[in-house]
């Protein structure tokens, strides 16, 4: 297998590879149809974009809806895509997302079950009914770095794993963006018209919330980190970091509330300086801000009686906690 080539940032010419890279995308799906699943974040935006260029109305966008989203995502990021022209299908998967996360804990298992439900179960029908052979998505260089290098299986890489997407779930991956890093999406994505408020759009991970809770992630546990992560990101807006995000950690410890022992939930905050996500340093928060978040944390978010901050850099940490 061919190691794929890194386009730099400084090295990419954002029309030429626009043009190069619909062309690449209309040829491949010649008279037949594609789909993709677009989920608000940057890449996954950028490649909504290509693919609607390339293939126009042959292109089906859908959003599914596996409940790990953040507060509102789904109805949001339609509304959004439809004032760009682009129609969007949210597909209602909540139920199946959950039910395969039941009972686990292990970080790694969470990944894989989250993969197996999204490719085989959810878009193996979706594939079927609309008899698509394509499936576009945005993995970008990093993802499959990471992948290879064993730290994090990223949930939507599969040829380097060994894995043959046509064979695991019936249809091939379509993957425009995998010579580019975050920054060279972002470039792209300014390119296609896209709002800043998406190109500019923080990162978030493939895995949504179930990423942040340490242990089950179960409807109740997504809901108590998805009420954490609106206060995250109100508070921290107008910092200039790279990636912020709330954890909602597996062990309880003693608190009290109103006079009384409340043993109760931990959160933990994570903001990162970084360039690529490759490294990432944590940001220096002044005290207030970390404050007014311990504030909200505890007295909005329901069970809270503990907020850390992450100190450590990565590596050895890496960004998200699972
Ligand atoms: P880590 O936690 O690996 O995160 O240091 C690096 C960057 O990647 C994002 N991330 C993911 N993105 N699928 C994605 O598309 C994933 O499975 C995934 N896991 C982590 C993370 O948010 C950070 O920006």
């Amino acid at each position: 297998m061919e190691a794929v080539k890194e386009i730099t940032v400084e090295d990419l010419n954002p029309g030429a590879f626009i043009e190069e890279k619909a062309g690449e995308i209309a040829a491949l799906v010649g008279a037949g149809t594609a789909i993709n699943a677009l989920s608000g974040g940057v890449d996954s935006s950028v490649v909504t974009m290509l693919g609607h260029k390339a293939l126009g109305p042959k292109l089906k966008t859908y959003f599914i809806d596996n409940g790990l989203m953040r507060k509102d995502e789904p109805m949001r990021i339609a509304a959004l895509f439809k004032g760009l022209g682009v129609k969007v299908e949210i597909v209602d998967a909540r139920d199946n997302f959950f039910k395969a996360l039941k009972g686990l804990t292990d970080p790694e298992e969470k990944r894989e079950a989250i993969t197996q439900t999204f490719y085989k179960d959810v878009f193996g029908n979706l594939v079927k009914e609309s008899q698509s052979k394509y499936l576009l998505q945005g993995t970008i260089l990093t993802d499959i770095d990471e992948t290879v290098a064993g730290i994090k299986r990223q949930h939507n890489v599969f040829e380097q794993l060994g894995i043959d997407p046509q064979e695991a779930f019936g249809y091939k991956i379509i993957e425009p963006v995998v010579q580019l890093r975050k920054n060279g999406v972002r470039k792209i994505g300014e390119a296609l018209g896209l709002p800043e408020a998406i190109f500019n759009r923080m990162p978030f991970p493939g895995p949504a919330l179930a990423a942040r809770v340490i242990g089950e992630a179960t409807s109740e546990r997504i809901e108590i980190v998805r009420t954490a992560t609106v206060i995250i990101e109100e508070e921290l807006a107008g910092t200039k970091a790279f990636q912020y995000m709330a954890i909602l950690h597996q062990d309880r410890v003693t608190g009290m509330r109103e006079g009384k022992r409340d043993f109760g939930l931990q959160i933990e905050i994570r903001c990162w300086d970084s360039i690529d996500a490759r490294r990432a340093t944590p940001t220096r928060l002044s005290y207030e801000i970390l404050e007014k978040l311990s504030e909200r944390m505890t007295t909005e978010v329901p069970g809270v009686v503990s907020v850390t901050y992450n100190i450590t850099t990565k590596p050895p940490s890496t960004m998200e906690a699972i």
